[in-house]
């Protein structure tokens, strides 16, 4: 008897993730009754980890923060926090002896120095570096600026850009959609080229987010819209852009793999894992899409606001739709008695 009680205990294993802007936070204020949902699991001891499509810092910075606006005395441990550009950990092997572009807002090259990519030897380079050390390759002043020294794309021993990795949707779109159309045309002068030569990585292709506007804000996936436009209309081919993020597969499998981290178990140990999320197109697709332990929930407290009965895109259908953060994990738990 206990033997089957154990035996079923296993089998119903559960954990959560969560979203974090529109789920758990709006803007730089908590959602109400995020804090309590998150103490409520504590409490159950059922494991949750975060994934979010936002990013931009490091990994722990990112947990310290969330931990703070929510008001909780101790950080999240970095296990438990899944950025959009986590998955480009592993590609600093992959472009260990080539020159690359990093893009982001203006801490995005501490974050891909922690992941091994080598700024020291100016192999890895910012647009702000470029800008500042590539004579006349921006006509007007850019916006964003850089500690790291500035860096000749022309001069005559430097190597050519291989790879473009988008981290983090960038400050300055419009000095970045110059000097990155510059690098996937290559040639010398960088930009004399006509053909995608260097590959380009981008995390998050979130077209929307929630921040605390009360309006939707155009993300990351809208400033891709706008380079794929531009490099359209420059070569008349379409860009080829490899995809990390939300609601593509490598995020849910890590997302899993971070879950089975927490609660001390194998990857294959959960028979439910609930994304809570506010997007359909990044949370609620990529959830549906994960299927096996995977269930979607989608909350109205972000990108979503529409009706109660979701009428959307049948592969962006929710699982379950709750009102809230709150409200999603207090039926989660009731129906796990
Ligand atoms: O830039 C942040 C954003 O696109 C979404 O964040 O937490 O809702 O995945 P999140
Ligand atoms: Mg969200």
């Amino acid at each position: 008897m206990r033997v089957s009680r154990v035996v079923r205990a296993v089998q119903q294993r559960w954990g959560v993730i969560f979203d974090i802007d529109g789920v758990l936070i709006q803007g730089y204020k908590p959602i109400p009754g995020a804090a309590e949902a998150l103490r409520a699991l504590d409490d159950a001891r059922v494991p949750y980890a975060f994934m979010t499509n936002g990013g931009g810092v490091l990994e722990a910075q990112k947990a310290a923060d969330l931990a703070a606006r929510l008001g909780r005395s101790e950080p999240f441990g970095a296990n438990r926090m899944l950025l959009s550009h986590t998955p480009f950990r592993a590609l600093a092997d992959r472009f260990q002896d080539r020159r690359v572009l990093v893009v982001g807002a203006s801490r995005t090259a501490e974050v891909a120095a922690s992941y091994g990519f080598d700024f020291a030897s100016g192999l890895a380079v910012t647009t702000p570096q470029i800008a500042s050390g590539t004579p006349e390759i921006c006509p007007f002043p850019p916006l964003a600026t850089s500690a790291l020294p500035g860096v000749n794309v022309n001069a005559p021993d430097a190597p050519a850009i291989e790879a473009v990795l988008i981290f983090y949707e960038p400050n300055d779109w419009g000095t970045e959609l110059q000097v990155i159309t510059d690098a996937v045309a290559g040639g010398r002068p960088m930009g004399s080229g006509d053909k995608q030569v260097a590959e380009v990585w981008a995390s998050n292709a979130d077209f929307l987010w929630r921040a605390g506007y009360p309006v939707s804000r155009l993300g990351n996936g809208a400033f891709l819209e706008s380079l794929k436009a531009v490099w359209r209309r420059r070569s008349g081919h379409d860009l080829q852009i490899q995809e990390c993020g939300k609601p593509h597969k490598v995020q849910f499998d890590a997302a899993e793999a971070m879950l089975a981290e927490v609660a001390g178990v194998s990857t294959s140990s959960f028979s439910r894992i609930y994304m809570i999320g506010d997007n359909p197109a990044a949370d609620i697709r990529g959830a549906n899409a994960a299927q096996g332990p995977w269930r979607s929930i989608l909350v109205r407290t972000g990108v979503y606001q529409g009706p109660s009965h979701f009428t959307g895109d049948a592969a962006e259908a929710p699982w379950r739709l709750e009102p809230d953060v709150h409200e999603a994990v207090r039926r989660l738990l009731a129906e796990s008695h």
